[in-house]
């Protein structure tokens, strides 16, 4: 494998609007790359099912379908960052969401003397991905699963995760995938990425 941070290995973000399957991907990506694989949105969901003092802070945001405050998800990977099983790498789904995020990870990373590897973009259309995500609310009954906080979801991030991809595009570390058809053709396009940006063999 080719070394991407000072020996360590890779950092893979995977973006995208709710609903296009970063979930869904990142389990079979995040075994591919041989490294854990770290959702913010679920960190936060067990924290609410556990009622933690963290959950309760975040079933605020999360319900109207806004983004949680820098001040409590920032800190929380920063830590995560720094336990033992990421040092060989890790997945991030969900983070970073805004370009003030990606600029706060950059300057964690920095630090750590480690740097992100590749940021992959699922790309699907609106209409798909809203009527995924009603499917899934019969299936899971996720609280941000209702059309109005379902689509509010969709204006914040493009509002605030778009211009983040452009962020990352100038920095060459972008790949785009299509994420439409089934999760086996999305996963065959993500696999070709990885192979492409050198992290996995074919
Ligand atoms: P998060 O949990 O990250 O939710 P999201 O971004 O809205 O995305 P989803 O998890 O809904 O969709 P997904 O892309 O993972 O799709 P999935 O694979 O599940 O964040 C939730 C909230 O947490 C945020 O709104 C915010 O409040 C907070 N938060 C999280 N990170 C934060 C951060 N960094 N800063 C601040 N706040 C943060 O697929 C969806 C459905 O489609 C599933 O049922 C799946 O089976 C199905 N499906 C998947 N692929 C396909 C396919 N190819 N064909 C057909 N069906 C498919
Ligand atoms: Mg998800």
């Amino acid at each position: 494998m080719s070394t991407v941070d000072s020996g360590n290995g890779p950092i893979v973000i995977l973006l995208g609007p709710p609903g296009a399957g970063k979930g869904t991907q990142a389990k079979q990506l995040a075994t591919r790359l041989g490294v854990p694989a770290i959702s913010t949105g679920a960190i936060f969901r067990q924290n609410m099912a556990d009622e933690t003092e963290l959950g309760q802070r975040a079933r605020e945001y999360m319900d109207k379908g806004e983004f949680v405050p820098d001040s409590v998800t920032n800190p929380m990977i920063t830590a995560r960052l720094k336990a033992p099983d990421t040092a060989n790498g890790c997945l991030l789904d969900g983070y970073p969401r805004t370009v003030d995020q990606a600029r706060y990870l950059r300057s964690t990373l920095d630090s750590m003397g480690r740097k992100v590897a590749l940021v992959i973009e699922i790309d699907a259309d609106e209409d798909e991905v809203v009527s995924r995500l009603l499917k899934r609310a019969q299936q899971e009954n996720r609280s941000d699963d209702t059309e109005p906080v379902i689509r509010h979801r969709m204006k914040v991030y493009r509002e605030q995760t778009e211009p983040m991809a452009t962020y990352y595009a100038e920095n060459d570390q972008l790949a785009v995938v299509d994420g439409m058809g089934t999760v086996e053709d999305v996963w065959e396009r993500i696999d070709q990425t990885l192979v492409h940006a050198g992290l996995v063999q074919p």
